[in-house]
């Protein structure tokens, strides 16, 4: 059994830098432990437009670039001149948005002499439950964020076995949408997980998607299911309850899901990741179904669910201690497959 916090470390200090959506964030990691992570949210500017969008996200980018670096130095108390590789976000991401991070990441390498390495986002994810803490391999990781909602069997790092994905919206995509329905606010994974408070049931019933045995999901159901409640209720529509229900129909789905493929694929851990992964609801239903299974369930920390660069940095220390950097001529991609580059443990 090999556990992560064992592996080999890149040996200095690593910039992360993460640009592939609406977070601007910098980290400094120093071997295994996390220094510095700053992030500069864009929620409030795209707020108005109830969305993201793209050209204004790579121009917040541009402007917040340069402080999150310096905020992110500062708080590991270190000088750029100390920085002996950097890692970035190149992939999959909205293209204008990731080009900032990328290009910044290959102007301080060529000007400070030292390598870097363009990271997959989503392998961030997958990776991020283990900063600070141990898990051994395989292990299962449910992975649940605005772009991508996937059950993967993590075999080793760069060894990805997908189990069960999404065939349409991912989760936080499918709550981002509830919740622009029902009048509340963006993003609507949080709006979501705030109106329904401390509820328990619902008059309201929303449909699952698909029906098992299955390891896959469908969300788009419920968006429909959802408006035409709405039309039906009007301005009687409760909506705590609503929300409740759209919670409920969502959390309830990821968890049974991924407790069934973490036992069926032999794993005796499930790690969770993604911005969808801060919801206390899904975690509670989680913790319970891991328990009851005998499964030990392993959330990433909630300051590394939604986007960071730590879990940028992560990524860097554990691929450029095996040797591996990149050229100048790294580009970025809106999509990409996981990596296959397998990491010796
Ligand atoms: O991982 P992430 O920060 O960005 C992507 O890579 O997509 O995930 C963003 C998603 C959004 O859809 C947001 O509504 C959702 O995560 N989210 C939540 C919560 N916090 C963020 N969903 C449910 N409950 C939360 N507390
Ligand atoms: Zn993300």
């Amino acid at each position: 059994m090999t556990f992560l916090k064992l592996m080999k470390r890149f040996e200095g200090y690593v910039l992360g830098i993460e640009t592939s959506c609406d977070e601007t964030s910098a980290s400094v990691m120093f071997h295994d432990k996390i220094l510095s992570n700053f992030i500069a949210s864009q929620t409030n500017l795209h707020k108005q437009w109830g969305g993201i969008v793209p050209e204004a996200a790579a121009r917040k980018h541009t402007e917040a670039i340069t402080l999150c670096i310096n905020e992110a130095l500062l708080q590991a108390d270190i000088q750029i001149s100390q920085i002996n590789a950097i890692a970035v976000t190149n992939r999959p991401g909205l293209i204008g948005s990731l080009s900032v991070g990328v290009t910044a990441a290959k102007t301080l390498s060529m000007s400070k002499q030292i390598p870097f390495l363009g990271i997959h986002h989503i392998e961030a994810h997958i990776l991020s439950p283990l900063i600070n803490q141990s898990v051994s391999f395989p292990h299962c990781c449910l992975i649940v964020s605005g772009g991508h909602t996937l059950i993967i069997k993590v075999n080793k790092v760069g060894n990805y076995q997908i189990l069960g994905r999404t065939i349409d919206d991912a989760a936080g995509e499918a709550l981002d949408k509830c919740a622009r329905a029902i009048g509340l606010g963006y993003p609507g994974g949080p709006a979501i997980e705030q109106a329904a408070g401390g509820l328990t049931s619902s008059p309201y019933s929303l449909p699952r998607g698909l029906k098992g045995p299955t390891y896959d999901f469908s969300f788009s159901g419920l968006k429909t299911a959802l408006r035409v409640l709405a039309e039906k209720h009007g301005k009687h529509l409760d909506v705590p309850s609503a929300a409740w229900s759209v919670e409920e129909a969502v959390t309830s789905v990821l968890s049974e899901r991924a407790v069934a493929a973490c036992k069926d694929s032999g794993c005796n851990s499930l790690t969770l990741a993604g911005g969808v992964a801060a919801n206390k609801n899904l975690r509670n239903k989680l913790t319970k179904e891991c328990d009851a299974n005998n499964i030990q369930f392993i959330p990433a920390p909630n300051e590394f669910c939604t986007d960071n660069a730590a879990m940028i940095a992560n990524v860097g220390s554990i691929r450029m201690a095996n040797g591996q950097s990149d050229n100048l001529n790294l580009d970025v991609f809106a999509r990409a497959e996981l990596p296959t580059e397998e990491v010796d443990l």
